[in-house]
């Protein structure tokens, strides 16, 4: 069984690998900033984002190939919040999916502006998908609330706020539901409305996909204490140079663990319902245990 979803993923990922190759292929290139956008979008990652969208659009009945270009909207939107996130303003890391980051090569002005193009071919991503108009115009409503000051951007807002103060458990509940939670949920959700789901089936995706979000955040910050950079792609040690609160600051390395086995299950009961959630169910109790 494991081995069907680890060949499942492969499978998904290498859809999402081909189409994010292609995105920008014939057009214009104007300096590097092309160059620059494809240095970090197609420089590896997990995908995790997009799998779940397609994964999720499988699950509420759809096609997955019909979610395609809203799984690569959401790595493109989760790629430009990490050129963002690592730039000297921000986190100031110098690795990131195991190269140089990307102002690291390109400079801060073309880091910026790469993101920024990101962020918007993403919502022309959407517009691509061969889908009823109504369904594009809600993963539009779906993705710009999640990406925006109410989802991501608002939590690296937090996060950039609470440097050097400790954080209680509520205000980093909060933090990392934004930062993090937004856009995991939002990758969920835009496989659901690919698929034309229900709005009760849209509900118990939001519920998986939060608690799955929150324990892949709590499981991060673990993993810049107890793994290595050669294992990550990114520097180890990023969260406590930057006086950052973190889970691990708040409730320390073991309560951490139990937190990511509870929220893990948690998301898991949310799957109640789905006629084959198995895929899900693999996914979130794979990223509860990943070391990188
Ligand atoms: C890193 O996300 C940023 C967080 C939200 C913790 P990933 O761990 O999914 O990074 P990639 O896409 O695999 O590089
Ligand atoms: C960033 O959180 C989440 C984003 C919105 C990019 P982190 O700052 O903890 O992510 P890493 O550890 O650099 O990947
Ligand atoms: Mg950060
Ligand atoms: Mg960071
Ligand atoms: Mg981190």
């Amino acid at each position: 069984m494991e081995n069907n979803f680890t060949e499942q993923m492969a499978q998904d990922r290498a859809m999402v690998e081909d189409c994010l190759a292609k995105a920008f292929a014939g057009e214009p290139r104007h300096a590097d900033l092309q160059e620059a956008m494809e240095y970090s979008l197609l420089a590896g990652g997990k995908r995790i984002r997009p799998v779940l969208t397609l994964e999720t659009c499988r699950m509420c009945g759809g096609d997955p190939e019909t979610a395609l270009p809203f799984a690569c909207a959401m790595e493109m939107v989760h790629t430009y919040s990490l050129i963002h996130d690592d730039l000297p303003a921000m986190d100031n890391d110098d690795l990131r999916r195991g190269r140089p980051t990307n102002h690291v090569v390109y400079g801060e002005a073309t880091a910026v502006l790469a993101g920024d193009a990101l962020l918007t071919a993403a919502f022309g991503q959407l517009t691509k998908a061969q889908l009823p108009a109504d369904r594009i115009v809600k993963a539009v409503e779906c993705l710009s609330r999640a990406a925006g000051s109410v989802g991501m951007v608002g939590g690296q807002a937090l996060d950039m706020a609470g440097e050097g103060r400790a954080l209680n458990r509520e205000e980093l509940e909060l933090l990392q539901s934004l930062k993090t939670g937004a856009l995991i949920s939002a990758a969920a959700e835009l496989g659901c409305i690919a698929a034309g789901g229900t709005d009760g089936q849209r509900a118990k995706v939001r519920t998986y996909a939060q608690a799955l979000g929150r324990a892949f955040q709590v499981r991060d910050d673990m993993l810049d204490i107890i793994s290595d950079q050669t294992e990550l792609g990114k520097p180890v040690g990023s969260d406590q140079a930057n006086e950052k609160s973190t889970f691990v600051t708040a409730l320390g390395l073991e309560s951490c663990a139990a937190l990511v086995n509870q929220l893990t299950s948690q998301g898991i009961e949310a799957l109640n319902g789905f006629e084959a959630p198995e895929f899900h169910i693999w996914l979130a109790q794979t990223l509860a245990k990943r070391t990188k």
